[in-house]
């Protein structure tokens, strides 16, 4: 199974800005074997049509993601980005909780399910962010019918943005505890990923979330080059 490298911009960069990090990050990666490895992006809303369109026209192996979407279908919900304004876009994940919506714009676990049911919908793949203590409030919620289609993303709040990533011992035992409630689901680390700790946590998790060190195009391809070593070693 391949191992996902997921970079979220958060609400970094200007359009423009975005569009030369994906030439960038295009030219540096070019020829690396990604037999292994699946590459997403989460840019602004605002950049996924032009990223859609730079991925289909190159056929670019890079998986298209939502930071975040509406946990209500299309309608009078203003300034919410539903899942009928992204039809067409070739979507591919759908970020939902993370902790900065939690924190910043008061998202709860019961409107974490609502954005679960939108995404699958909109035929995409959740990826819920958690940290452990509401994990199990928020795993609870989700009916099972969806448990197996989310993909959990452990990102523990000390970790974020603040270089203190987490132990891959710990790493271990939250994966343990997402398992206990849905075996299948595919299980995500995010929390100060850089190339030089993304190795430790791709041979405990399915893959990496990866934030600020995703920003830098030449940076974010490094991190790709040292993922694909490593997963290769390991097989
Ligand atoms: P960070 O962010 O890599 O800047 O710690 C990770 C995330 O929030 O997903």
């Amino acid at each position: 199974m391949k191992k996902l490298l997921l970079a979220n911009f958060k609400s970094n960069k200007s359009i423009s800005e975005a569009n030369v990090w994906m030439d960038t990050f295009l030219k540096k990666i070019a020829g690396t074997n990604l037999d292994l490895v699946e590459i997403a992006v989460a840019p602004s809303f605002l950049s996924l049509e032009e990223y859609s369109v730079k991925i289909a026209d190159r056929n670019a192996p890079v998986s298209l993601t939502m930071q975040n979407i509406s946990a209500y279908p299309a309608g009078s919900y203003t300034g919410a980005v539903s899942v009928q304004n992204v039809q067409g876009l070739q979507i591919k994940y759908a970020i939902v909780g993370h902790s900065e919506r939690r924190r910043y714009f008061g998202e709860t676990s019961d409107h974490v399910v609502k954005k679960i049911e939108q995404a699958i919908a909109g035929e995409m793949t959740p990826i819920v962010c958690f940290d452990t203590d509401y994990l199990e409030e928020q795993i609870k919620k989700i009916p099972t019918e969806y448990l197996e289609k989310c993909i959990f993303a452990y990102e523990p709040l000390a970790a974020i943005g603040s270089g203190n990533n987490a132990s891959v011992d710990e790493v271990k035992a939250v994966r343990e505890s997402v398992a206990k409630h849905s075996p299948d689901s595919l299980f995500l680390y995010g929390g100060s990923v850089t190339d030089k700790n993304v190795s430790e946590y791709l041979i405990v998790a399915d893959g990496v979330l990866v934030g600020s060190f995703s920003l830098d195009a030449t940076g974010y391809a490094n991190l790709v080059a040292t993922a694909t070593g490593i997963v290769y070693q390991t097989q």
